[in-house]
């Protein structure tokens, strides 16, 4: 198949390219290195044997989006491209809405006008919101968001089903992931965050490269066995795996709703500890302040994706933090 992943050159774009092209599939991507490196095409190269076609430019710019519809005769479209910092998106609603939610809807004006039958979304745990109760399944009621990166995914989730809805004949998965972490075993490529951190795994690894003084480990008092907070963490190569299956499972016209997750979780102080024993370094931490907006715990129920998909997460934490240091060593020596 010819697939279009918008966002490709990104952290969990480029993974899913890999995945595609080891698959057997053609690989066009759009991004426009926003958070992103063009470095890593030549990684992904490294890694396949082969080259995705490459364009560069944000999908706000609709006529040179057409133009790749016009050059190319894409199958199907795995639509990562969009803004995903919290706290920036508190800052920034207006850039955050107008980026993601714009995409999303030229992205389904070129399905509609282009005969394009099949679209997978990189959907996020945040549409559940502080969850009744764990594991999250896909009938789990859809939570309050708390900040507007995690409604534009809800709300770009909502545009993509009422298309749908419009055009019987389209495909539209909406996947939702739980915390993606790890790189690539190649250590090639993996999420190196401009700037300081939000999210817990890159935060470590600042730590311990010694980028970063220490970690701040958000509340100790949440109801979970060590009193911090609990979550769902999926190696990335899984996750990329997850969305090869699922373009080309999900192919029956309607939406098709599965969660991307292990169904177990951790806890910071377990991923801290973790991290230490698999790697062999020290990551400093200090208890803080809890995280506005954060959540106690959250975790998937993952037996839709087996039971469809026959997808189940094969890499254990053990992985996840060893493919995360051999990604960051490898980042230092190139620097
Ligand atoms: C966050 C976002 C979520 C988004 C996801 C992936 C919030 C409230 N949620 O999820 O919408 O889809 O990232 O981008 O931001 N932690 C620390 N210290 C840190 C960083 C994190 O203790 O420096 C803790 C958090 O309190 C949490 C856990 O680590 O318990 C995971 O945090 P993080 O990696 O930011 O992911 P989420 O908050 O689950």
């Amino acid at each position: 198949m010819n697939i279009l992943v918008t966002g490709g050159a990104g952290y969990i774009g480029s993974h899913i390219c890999v995945e595609l092209i080891e698959a057997g599939h053609n690989v066009i991507v759009i991004d426009d290195f926003s958070n992103s490196k063009p470095e890593v095409l030549g990684y992904i190269r490294d890694i396949t044997g082969r080259d995705v076609k490459f364009y560069e430019f944000n999908i706000l710019d609709e006529e040179k989006t057409e133009r790749v519809f016009q050059e190319n005769q894409i199958d199907s479209i795995i639509h990562c491209a969009a803004f995903k910092a919290v706290g920036e998106s508190v800052i920034k609603p207006i850039e955050y809405y107008t980026n993601n939610l714009t995409t999303t809807l030229i992205m389904t004006k070129m399905m509609r006008d282009y005969h394009v039958k099949n679209i997978v979304f990189s959907s996020s745990a945040t549409v559940y919101g502080d969850p009744e109760t764990v594991p999250l399944t896909e009938e789990s009621r859809l939570g309050e968001t708390t900040n507007p990166y995690g409604t534009s995914k809800a709300m770009m989730e909502r545009i993509l089903t009422d298309v749908q809805h419009a055009y019987k004949d389209m495909s539209v998965t909406l996947l939702r992931y739980f915390n993606p972490i790890g790189a690539h075993a190649s250590g090639l490529i993996g999420e190196d965050p401009k700037g300081i951190p939000n999210n817990l795994m890159p935060y470590i690894m600042k730590v311990a490269t010694g980028e970063l003084p220490c970690l701040g480990v958000f509340g100790d008092d949440y109801d979970t066995s060590d009193g911090t907070g609990v979550r769902d963490y999926i190696h990335v190569v899984d996750l990329a795996k997850g969305h090869v299956l699922a373009i080309e499972k999900y192919t029956e016209p309607g939406v098709h709703i599965c969660n991307l997750g292990t169904g177990k979780g951790y806890s910071v102080l377990e991923i801290v500890k973790t991290f230490e024993k698999v790697n062999g370094v020290k990551v400093n931490y200090e208890i803080k302040a809890r995280r506005p907006g954060d959540i106690a715990t959250c975790y998937a129920d993952p037996t839709r994706a087996k039971q469809q998909l026959g997808w189940v997460a094969e890499k254990t934490l053990d992985d996840m933090c060893r493919d995360t240091w051999n990604f960051a060593k490898k980042q230092t020596c190139d620097k």
